[in-house]
């Protein structure tokens, strides 16, 4: 069989397991409105995030055979406003020798009018990769793209934990960083140099595990990210290791970043302490890009690695995973921002507004404030001295002595509560919330915090209740949201 027809048979395997599995996962009670979800399968992390010639083109790791990880496609969709998206042929199947066990995670650029694709070739070994490329694609039409092959093979001193190549371009020069693993188990980041994205020059770790400030800090970097942001550079990780300390590092590996300033010629990034993206239990491995407009947007895979799949009650219609909302990273007042893409306020219905609401030692639910695909924007006046949302009789968030809490039923043992928490810098002020039928994704503060979750509560549940000791009193905005279909 020729490689083209290995490529061929891939594409076919995969359309025909959508085919088979369309009935099941379209019946899916838990199938979401108005996120990226797999047509059937596992999706995780987003991939070559982009806008060229106005067209935002998102790809994802796809596994269409089974809800596990295995020998990943890229998945392709394009959009033209963020809210309607049109699913595109696969844009790389792990057709060939290089990338045979996996066409792992990477990023695009546009060059010479073209797309140019980069991302890891992953080959399996008995107890993880044994070997990871960096390999290229390239389009002309943004839909086809033809392999280039290797492109940067592993340096000396690194294990074939090598992997999730991010480029961008910085004052006429060509730069990737990829994530990496040191001989002696510590997570790193490599930085590379092009003048034409085909020859790459290896300029040395960035940044890393007992490198600069840190000391332990993972023994595997995924997915980095570097961008300028506001007059700064702004690193973002995915290090698998960190130990859970107090209310940090709480899921089994996380996203987060460093900010500092990257030497260019010397490729080392002095830089400050680390902090979580996300404070809710299913968030990792991101990506950002500018686009048209300068806005830097940011995609987050709205799952986590090692979490037992059957545990998601979607693995019986064949489907997993999905990914979160397009964010605006912003700084403001020395602090990273994000907040839901504005676009997506095209989603919503009419507004019901309650101007002021008063709690006092009670729970109850507030007239019209309920639904499976909303959006609430609460602003807040005065708080008692707890405060809580109750969702669907199933996950709630409370406010206690500047500390936020998500809890909701453990998904392997449902009788059992888990919890998610943050001391929130400034008292509670604001809460915007996405809700979809099994997703919930909150702003806290305009953006100080977010926390991101997949919630499974009874399908035609709808309540919200509210509680607060004490006294509280604030306003509430609510949309149904239209969904994509
Ligand atoms: C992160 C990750 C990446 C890898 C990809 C494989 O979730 O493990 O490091 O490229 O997923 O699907």
């Amino acid at each position: 069989m020729t490689l083209a027809d290995r490529d061929e048979e891939l594409r076919e395997l995969a359309e025909a397991e959508i085919r088979k599995n369309q009935g099941s996962v379209e019946a899916d009670p838990y199938r979401l409105t108005y996120h990226h979800m797999p047509p059937t399968g596992l999706m995780n992390d987003p991939n070559g995030w982009i806008q060229w010639n106005g067209t935002y083109h998102l790809f994802y790791q796809w596994l269409p055979f089974h809800t596990g990880h295995g020998a990943k496609f890229w998945g392709h969709r394009t959009s033209e406003d963020l809210i309607h998206w049109t699913e595109q042929t696969p844009a790389l199947t792990p057709s060939e020798w290089f990338d045979k066990d996996g066409a792992f995670s990477g990023s695009a650029v546009v060059a010479d009018d073209q797309l140019h694709l980069f991302y890891t070739g992953n080959l399996d070994g008995d107890t993880g990769p044994e070997e990871e490329y960096q390999c290229a694609a390239v389009s002309v039409d943004g839909i086809n793209f033809k392999k280039k092959g290797v492109v940067i093979e592993r340096p000396e001193g690194y294990t074939s934990h090598f992997r999730d190549p991010k480029v961008w371009h910085h004052e006429g020069n060509w730069y990737m960083i990829v994530g990496a693993q040191t001989m002696d188990k510590q997570g790193q980041v490599l930085l590379y140099q092009s003048q034409d994205l085909e020859n790459w020059e290896f300029i040395g770790p960035a940044a890393g595990s007992f490198r600069g400030p840190l000391k332990a800090f993972g023994y595997m970097w995924e997915c980095p990210d570097l961008f300028p942001l506001n007059g700064r550079d702004v690193l973002i990780v995915s290090p698998q290791g960190l130990e859970p300390d107090g209310m940090d590092y709480a899921n089994t590996y996380q996203s987060g970043f460093f900010t500092g300033t990257l030497d260019y010629d010397t490729g080392s990034f002095d830089h400050g302490a680390f902090r979580e993206l996300d404070r809710g239990f299913e968030f990792y491995a991101p990506q950002t890009m500018e686009d048209e407009q300068g806005r830097r947007l940011l995609i987050g895979w709205m799952g986590v690695p090692d979490q037992e799949e059957e545990a998601h009650p979607t693995t019986a219609n064949h489907w997993i995973h999905a990914l979160t909302l397009p964010r605006e990273l912003t700084w403001k007042d020395g602090r990273l921002m994000q907040s839901p893409a504005e676009e997506l306020q095209a989603m919503r219905g009419p507004v019901l507004l309650h101007s002021s609401i008063t709690i006092e030692n009670d729970q109850k639910a507030v007239r019209g404030v309920e639904g499976r695909s909303i959006e609430l924007n609460l602003e807040f006046e005065k708080l008692g001295d707890q405060f809580a949302l109750e969702f669907y009789q199933y996950a709630s968030l409370s406010y206690r002595k500047g500390v936020l809490t998500l809890s909701r039923p453990r998904l392997d043992e449902h009788s059992k509560t888990e919890f998610r928490r943050v001391r929130l810098e400034q008292p509670l002020n604001s809460l915007r919330i996405f809700a979809d039928t099994s997703s919930l994704e909150i702003f806290v503060n305009g953006g100080e915090e977010v926390f991101t979750s997949r919630i499974f509560p009874q399908p035609e549940e709808e309540h919200i209740l509210f509680t607060s000791l004490g006294e509280s009193t604030f306003s509430i905005e609510k949309w149904n949201l239209s969904g994509w279909t």
